[in-house]
């Protein structure tokens, strides 16, 4: 699927046009007073089905989520595709960026492999390095290890790295953004990783995107990250998925686990499918400014700080990198941490994978690093034991109640309840139900009737994400039109119909790509060109439609019937949007004017298709005549 599907599978028109226009329900379709020119009178409308807007006023014209957010904001294709992606959480291939954005991003992945090979080579050979040696010995760690991690070594100067790198060829204003020197009040830089043990942290492509940095004792922070910058996000990475990638597919199965030590040391022994989450805050967000504050101030105001970035969550981006290497997800959990809350959130993830997660709990006290540690078997057990969240969540509720008394029921349902609301896929949910049924031995419709009573709350909404629930949300359909495909594939192909007479007018494509393309071919005389003038997140469906199989001949025949079933089509469409907008203005009692209007435009489609119906016979009796 292309990145702008992808995006259209996960964006709700309603829910981004509803940001700028207050809308209001009636029937199957929205409306509201037009964004785009003043009016009193509501002839805006949003068709949640079709996923298209149209506006009947002054603007008469409408398209899909793409054109609206363009003529909104005033902004391209490209631009509005990229501010849909980051809404939706879609993370669009760096080959779609603006080419200077990508050189820069380029420049810092660089900078941060330079710098990785620094630490690498301070751990294993510097004097400087000996006290981080023996740290990584005190905690097992073996050659091979240091190695396949990198792990390196932060010396405690202000601005060793930055020499180094400076020596190199980078400037002072590129390790800023690279996030590997700290601005200082005085106006000058110096290293924010002093005195250290260096984990970089890597994308699914191998490339260093930021680092963690542990202290050698026990000041604070224990563990201090990389800013965001260009090319870290935190809430988007995920600890040692370089090197789990492959054993994550070929076992179908990931462990989410939190901590870096966690990740190293499973691996170290033998399971290589683990990765971490690296306790992902939902409600800290190291933006550069806060950080810089955060990091010079006392150790109290860190250790608070801490406290809130320890949190043991994985973020919806984190998921859905996981989704597309298997369906098969474990949480490793603090005993501490797998309260009813953390269950929750964990059939969010549910929600966001379409699939079943699973949950290991610690030993009290105790993280992965420390089980593996002390014994692969016992990680090897509860991996063996692991319960599918809701399973897990309802042996927890139920171990401490009697379930033979009333008082201990009605707990059981209502915090089972909850959990149970928020399923989303409706065959677990009714499973559960039923479960729970047995359990207290209640009727299930009883149990049905207060599930219908619950909705899923959107407290529950983590801050972080722009809309969870629409990422979760089963995957809407991506309305492709094959008329507007087939007009433009004919157009691409055969360069010859650039001389036709008779062209479709740009709004017949409802479709903003298609749209897109027929502009661009508008402009173009020599198709070769074309490809410059789109944005290249269209260039994969130029491609498709470039080489669309076509019928071999009678291809003036087959455009100009094209051209007219695109007409059709669109007037078709037109004609039932303003159908429904009449009858609710006839329904809300709208004015005289305003349902002249409507009347009005609709004579004029009515005469339109008129045109379209004779032309179409025309075209039928000339076929017989020619037979
Ligand atoms: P932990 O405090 O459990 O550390 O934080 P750990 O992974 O067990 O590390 P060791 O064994 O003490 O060396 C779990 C994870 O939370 C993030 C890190 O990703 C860490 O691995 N964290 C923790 C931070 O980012 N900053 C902190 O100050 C603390
Ligand atoms: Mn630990």
């Amino acid at each position: 699927m292309s990145v702008i599907d992808e995006v259209k599978q996960r964006i709700d028109i309603l829910e981004v046009v509803s940001q700028y226009v207050k809308l209001t329900k009636s029937g199957r379709t929205f409306r509201g007073l037009c964004p785009f020119h003043s009016e009193k009178h509501p002839s805006f409308f949003v068709y949640p089905e079709r996923q298209s807007w149209h506006c009947f006023g002054a603007c008469n014209t409408g398209g899909d989520v793409f054109s609206f957010i363009m003529k909104k904001e005033g902004i391209d294709f490209g631009e509005a595709l990229r501010l849909l992606a980051q809404r939706a959480g879609i993370a669009l291939p760096s080959r779609l960026e603006p080419s200077a954005k990508r050189d820069e991003q380029e420049r810092l992945y660089q900078i941060n492999e330079v710098a990785a090979q620094y630490f690498h080579n301070l751990l294993l050979n510097s004097p400087a390095g000996e006290k981080a040696r023996s740290y990584v010995a005190s905690r097992g760690l073996s050659p091979e290890t240091i190695t396949s991690f990198q792990l390196g070594f932060s010396p405690n100067s202000w601005e060793a790295l930055k020499q180094h790198l400076m020596e190199r060829g980078y400037t002072e204003s590129e390790l800023l953004p690279a996030g590997l020197v700290v601005e200082t009040e005085a106006g000058g830089t110096h290293d924010r990783f002093r005195n250290r043990l260096m984990f970089p942290i890597s994308d699914v492509k191998g490339r260093i995107t930021g680092f963690g940095a542990r202290a050698l004792d026990d000041s604070l922070p224990k563990y201090l990250n990389s800013p965001q910058t260009p090319i870290f996000d935190k809430s988007s990475s995920l600890y040692g998925i370089n090197l789990a990638t492959a054993a994550i597919r070929q076992q179908n199965m990931v462990v989410i686990v939190e901590g870096y030590m966690d990740v190293i040391t499973a691996h170290q022994n033998g399971f290589n499918n683990v990765v971490a989450s690296m306790g992902t805050s939902v409600t800290y967000r190291e933006e550069d400014k806060d950080f810089w504050r955060a990091y010079n101030e006392p150790a109290a105001r860190e250790a608070r700080r801490i406290g809130v970035e320890r949190s043991a969550e994985v973020s919806e981006k984190q998921i859905n990198i996981l989704r597309r290497m298997t369906r098969n997800v474990v949480l490793a959990l603090d005993a501490d941490a797998a309260g009813e809350e953390a269950m929750l959130r964990a059939v969010g993830y549910e929600n966001t994978l379409d699939a079943e997660v699973k949950v290991i709990i610690l030993p009290r006290g105790k993280d992965p690093d420390d089980v593996i540690k002390k014994d692969t078997k016992t990680w090897q057990k509860l991996l063996e034991k692991a319960l599918p969240v809701v399973d897990y969540t309802f042996n927890m509720v139920t171990s401490n109640l009697d379930l033979t008394t009333a008082k201990d029921k009605s707990l059981a349902v209502d915090k089972l309840l909850p959990i149970i609301a928020e399923i989303k896929d409706p065959v677990r949910q009714a499973h559960y139900l039923q479960k729970l049924a047995h359990l207290v031995n209640v009727a299930e419709r009883k149990l049905e009737a207060a599930l219908k009573g619950i909705k899923p709350s959107p407290s529950r909404r983590r801050v972080e994400e722009p809309k969870p629930e629409a990422v979760a949300q089963a995957l809407r359909p991506v309305f492709s039109s094959p008329v507007e495909e087939y007009c433009l594939a004919l157009l691409l192909q055969r360069p010859e119909l650039k001389d036709y007479p008779q062209h479709p007018l740009p709004e017949y494509f409802q479709n903003s790509e298609n749209h897109e393309i027929f502009i661009a071919w508008q402009q173009v005389s020599d198709l070769s060109s074309l490809r410059d003038k789109l944005d290249p997140a269209i260039w994969e469906h130029l491609d498709y439609l470039l080489t669309k199989s076509l019928p071999p001949n009678q291809i003036e025949e087959k455009y100009a019937d094209a051209v007219l079933r695109l007409r059709e089509g669109f007037l078709r469409s037109l004609a039932t949007k303003r159908e429904a907008a009449l009858a609710l203005e006839a329904e809300l009692g709208g004015t005289a004017a305003e349902l002249a209007k409507l009347e009005e435009q609709g004579i004029e489609i009515s005469l339109q298709l008129g045109e379209v119906f004779s032309q179409k016979r025309r075209k039928v009796r000339s076929e017989g005549a020619e037979k």
